[in-house]
Formats: structure tokens, sequence, C-alpha cells
């Protein structure tokens, strides 16, 4: 049985298979119908824009019927386990999507082997977002190879992800955070001009992820110069030609001037929109295990 739990149970063929198979469906929606007649539950235990309609959207297309579970609405939000309620979802559903806050929960969900799991956002990682962002990268530039990728700002989940997916799609990436934010194990260049030399792509997030509201003023304070403006994009230098990237949702002032996410020189509404995509193509895959 697959699980899809950090992204980094994808082999480069996996990866590369996905991203062949996303891009054929975003030219032909409605081409596959591996969901027929089964249903897929979301539960979401934070909010979620993109990543619920994205799947909801999606699992539609591929023929199957989206349930989104909140806590609040389950037995989840009076104590039971997720993973007795994983045991019962396993009686029903083809698959199930989870948004939590601690990685733990979702390994302990997939050791139960139930039905596969897939992880929409937890504290350590973002796999399905990361899975658009290459779709993205390659659209803009025709393929993955030789690109690097600069992500500037705060060491949270999508940076990790960012560095685990990236080396397996075979990209650069560097990390630039301020010192007291960085990545765990990640090495740090702490001058975002410096990181972005030669760049290709520079990604940016929120300063403050669900979840780290306690210390929202210290990040605001410590992300300052890491906020991506056009100044930065110049200092990529190279071809001229870099692209900036954001998974949404975005805080124009914060993390990125309002010039750059309009502006003519971002992919972010690619992004969110291949989100669909993408994460039709990963069904197929966790599905075919
Ligand atoms: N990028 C992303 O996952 O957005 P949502 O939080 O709106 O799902
Ligand atoms: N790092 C952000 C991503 C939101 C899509 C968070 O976890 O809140």
């Amino acid at each position: 049985m697959r699980h899809l739990l950090t992204g980094l149970e994808l082999t480069p063929d996996d990866l590369h298979a996905i991203l062949d198979r996303a891009a054929a469906l975003k030219l032909a929606p409605l081409s596959s119908r591996v969901l027929e007649g089964r249903s897929v539950a979301l539960i979401f235990q934070k909010p979620s824009t993109r990543t619920r309609v994205s799947f909801e959207a999606g699992i539609a297309e591929l023929g199957g019927h989206p349930m989104v579970l909140r806590p609040g609405d389950m037995q989840l939000g009076r104590g039971e386990s997720l993973r007795d309620t994983a045991r019962v979802l396993g009686r029903h559903v083809a698959a199930v999507g989870v948004r939590t806050h601690a990685d733990a929960e979702l390994e302990g969900l997939a050791a139960e082997d139930q039905l596969p799991v897939f992880n929409m956002l937890t504290q350590g990682h973002h796999p399905c977002q990361v899975l658009a962002d290459l779709l993205t990268l390659r659209e803009a530039f025709g393929s993955l190879e030789g690109l690097k990728l600069a992500y500037v700002g705060d060491g949270n989940n999508m940076a990790n992800s960012l560095v685990g997916m990236g080396a397996i799609a075979g990209l650069e990436v560097v990390v630039s955070t301020p010192p007291e934010f960085a990545l765990d194990g990640v090495a740090s260049i702490t001058d975002p001009r410096e990181a972005v030399a030669g760049a290709n792509a520079i990604y940016t997030d929120v300063w403050v992820s669900m979840g780290d509201e306690d210390t929202a003023d210290a990040r605001r304070a410590a992300l300052r110069p890491y906020r991506i403006d056009d100044e930065l994009l110049d200092a990529a230098g190279g071809r001229g030609d870099v692209i900036a990237l954001h998974c949404l949702p975005a805080h124009p002032g914060e993390e990125i001037t309002e010039s750059v996410l309009y502006g003519h020189r971002q992919h972010i509404w690619d992004q969110a929109e291949n989100r669909r995509h993408a994460q039709k193509a990963m069904l197929e895959w966790l599905l075919a295990g």
C-alpha cells in the first residue's frame, strides 16, 4: 500500500512520471476515471482554501466523490483517535488526505495500513504543494534540468519540502532564512541577495505559519529583510527570466510586495491552478500501489 507522507517516498522516476501525468491531465482534465464510484476522505484539522478546493474539484474530475471532514463535525472532535477513525474510513473510502499539526499523527495513521494516506500539510511537510510547484517550473522553463530555486523566508514546512523533493527532482535548492528561523539540518544562507544569485526561481511563503502564531512578532521582525520585491528579483541576475513563486495565501507587504505578487515575473497563480492537476496525478500513483 502506498502513502505520501513527506514526498520523500517518491523515486526520481515516480516524481517525473507524476509530473508527466499531471501535464497530460491538465490538457485533458476528464481523461482519467480512476476514482469512478469511489470516495476520498479529506480531513482538515487546519483551515484551507487551495488544498480543499483543488482536491474536491480534482477528485470529482476523476469520477470520485470527495468527502470533506472537519474534526468539529466528527467523533474526532470528541476524542476518538485518528487511528480508529482511519480503521473505519478504510471500510468505506479509497484513500484519506489529512491536514494536521504533528507529522507523527500522519505516520501513525499510515502505519495502520488501512488505506492509502496522503499529506495535505503538516508542521513538517507540504508535498502536494511541491508537486504543483515542480509542474509550474517545468512549464515555465521547459524542463527541470539545471534549474536553481532559491527559497527566501521562514524555515517552515514549505522550505523543508522544497529542499527534500527538489533534490529528488534534481533541482539545486538554496535556502535563505534568518538564523533563528532556519531549518534543522539544512545549510542556510543568511543574506537573501547572495542566495538568489543565478536563481531561476525565487520562492517564498508566509512568515507566520498555522500553529506559529505565538512567535508571530519575533518572526515578522527577523524576517523583514527577507521580503521578495522587484530588487531581489533583479539581484538574481543571470538570464533575466527569473520567476517568483509563492504557495499562497500571501500577505502583501510582508513576505512579498504587491508589485511582485501581481506582476509579470510571477507564476504564482499558475501554481495555485496546478495543485489540481498535480494532485490528480498523485492520486493515480497512490491508488496504483
Ligand atoms: N497553499 C495551500 O496549501 O493553501 P491552503 O492553505 O489554502 O490550502
Ligand atoms: N507554511 C504555511 C503554508 C500554508 C499553505 C503554513 O503551514 O501555514
